[in-house]
């Protein structure tokens, strides 16, 4: 029997249209009486600006045009679909699962349908499944997409944190191939630091309970990012038996520039080969590696049968990395 591997055939993304600056931002926080900078900001993070969606925007109305997009690219229509999972921490409802509603969006109804939650290691782990789940014949053409409206659970007072996010989605359709595609996957969790990055509050008796609102120790969260993620990105080449020298770029998850860097040094990997989006989209969570991606394909950028090393780490805490060719 001839192995079954699945491919990248088509990436989109959205943006939800309100473009908040540093300024605005600023400026917002001001009357509020938070007090920052756009010169901190941009040092600490390499964040210049965000989108937020309006109040009344789900998680999932970013994603339908985002795999709309995605479709369109791969010259697939909905019907052609045969799983959707959604990567995302800002889900529309308790349940049912935002992959639900945006089958439901897409006009189409029968095939299997989830929410991965790994907060920003989302996208990473959701590919991962799909992967899988190509390679066993349980799927053909699947929707992976990583959407999220984390302007809703942003504490505006707390200066360490509201700075850093923004809204949107980004989507791929992986198919079954005869040739890879995907070349190896590495995922990984540490619950003990469930702490350091959480939405603790929970839905309980038709109330609240907890803080609903991101916390976050920003310093505790950098040092584990920048001791796993070149960890990860080795693994991953290691599996497939490639080099850091094989990697045409790098698409890591957007948090922090500072992050980013790091690990392109620690791979050896010049700033030219990766693909940065964190200045103009801050920390989409889920979304950030799929808009990224999908940033350097409409791009020109990135191009077809190149090596992409995407890699992330997300609340839990959740780390990982694909190694792929497009
Ligand atoms: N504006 C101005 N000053 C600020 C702001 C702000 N927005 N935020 C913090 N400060 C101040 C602090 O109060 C502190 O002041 P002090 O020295 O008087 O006490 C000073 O700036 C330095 O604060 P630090 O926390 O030491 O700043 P640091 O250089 O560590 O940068 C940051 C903070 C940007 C949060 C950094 O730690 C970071 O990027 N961490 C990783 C965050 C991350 O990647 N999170 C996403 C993970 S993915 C996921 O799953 C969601």
């Amino acid at each position: 029997m001839t192995a079954r591997y699945s491919r990248i055939t088509g990436t989109g993304s959205y943006l939800p249209p309100r473009r908040v600056s540093n300024d605005d931002l600023v400026t917002e926080l001001a009357e509020r009486g938070v007090e920052t900078s756009d010169d901190w900001i941009v040092e600490r993070t390499g964040i210049r600006a965000r989108h937020f969606a309006a109040p009344d925007v789900p998680a999932s109305d970013l994603a339908v045009p985002a795999a709309q997009a995605a479709l369109a690219a791969a010259g697939r229509t909905p019907d052609d679909i045969d799983l959707i999972i959604v990567a995302t921490s800002t889900p529309d409802m308790v349940f049912p699962s935002t992959a639900a509603i945006v089958q439901h969006k897409l006009g189409i109804a029968g095939c299997p349908v989830f929410d991965v939650q790994a907060v920003c290691s989302g996208f990473v782990y959701a590919l991962t499944v799909a992967d899988a789940m190509i390679a066993r014949g349980a799927a053909s053409r699947a929707l992976v997409i990583g959407a999220e409206v984390f302007s809703r659970i942003l504490d505006f007072s707390d200066r360490t944190t509201c700075v850093l996010f923004g809204d949107g989605a980004g989507a791929v359709v992986l198919e079954a191939s005869d040739t890879p595609g995907i070349l190896a996957t590495d995922l990984h969790a540490d619950g003990k630091h469930v702490g350091i990055l959480c939405v603790p509050g929970n839905v309980s008796g038709g109330q609240v309970l907890g803080d609903p609102l991101l916390k976050m120790d920003g310093q505790s969260v950098f040092k584990l990012a920048v001791s796993v993620l070149d960890k990860a990105a080795r693994a991953v080449l290691t599996k497939a038996g490639k080099s850091e020298a094989d990697i045409d770029w790098l698409i890591p998850h957007q948090a922090n520039i500072r992050i980013m860097q790091s690990t392109a040094r620690k791979l050896h990997l010049p700033l030219e080969k990766v693909v940065v989006t964190v200045h103009d989209h801050g920390n989409t969570s889920a979304a950030s590696i799929p808009l990224a991606l999908d940033h350097g394909v409409r791009s020109g950028q990135v191009k077809r049968g190149q090596t992409l090393l995407l890699e992330g780490v997300g609340g839990g805490f959740t780390w990982g990395a694909v190694l792929l060719v497009l």
